[in-house]
């Protein structure tokens, strides 16, 4: 039954993203899909599953694409977002999900960072509030206040304007990283 592989995909998403080295990266696809529902109540299962597994790749280091290859951080973002595609892609085929089902989730992962339709954008924002709401603790800690701020920066640019609000409604635990998102905010406006 089709239900039943959809099921089976998400479990493996999980099980996936739970040996990623990045501990925030199981919380970050189940908050990008709360995100999403919070956005859209009515997401269908392609955007459902895409939100969960947008960033799949991270559970699986001898796949990973690494930063460093890339010149600009749109390109390795780019790479990182048709390699997530095509993990999707085999992990569905292997559970027997429908081709029409596969095609609609591979174009919206491969299209997460950029954005595009309206249903590109929804999943694009509900990654990128995401990130500003479960994941910039745990990368502040392991990158440091520069890389944070840039990432924040970037991160605030492809949000669509209607939601950047949210971004300052969200609660930092840390007084630092709420300074530093809001600095991030003011560079953007500049
Ligand atoms: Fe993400």
């Amino acid at each position: 039954m089709e239900s039943d592989a959809i099921e089976n995909v998400k479990d493996k998403i999980d099980e996936i993203l739970l040996m990623s080295t990045n501990s925030e990266d199981v919380f970050h696809s189940i908050n990008t899909l709360e995100w999403l529902l919070k956005l859209d109540p009515e997401a269908d299962t392609a955007l459902r599953i895409a939100a969960l597994g947008h960033d799949i790749e991270r559970g699986l280091e001898d796949r990973m694409i690494q930063s460093g290859t890339f010149e600009t951080y749109d390109e390795f973002k780019q790479a990182h977002a048709l390699n997530c595609a095509e993990i999707l892609v085999e992990i569905m085929e292997d559970f027997g999900v429908e081709q029409s089902l596969i095609d609609d989730v591979a174009h919206l992962v491969a299209h997460h960072e950029s954005g595009g339709n309206e249903r590109e954008e929804l999943l694009k924002d509900a990654d990128t509030l995401s990130f500003f709401h479960v994941c910039i603790p745990l990368y502040y800690d392991r990158k440091g206040p520069e890389m944070t701020k840039k990432r924040c920066v970037w991160g605030f640019k492809k949000l669509s304007d209607n939601l950047k609000k949210d971004v300052l409604e969200i609660e930092f635990p840390d007084p630092e990283l709420k300074q530093l998102v809001i600095d991030s905010i003011v560079s953007d406006n500049d």
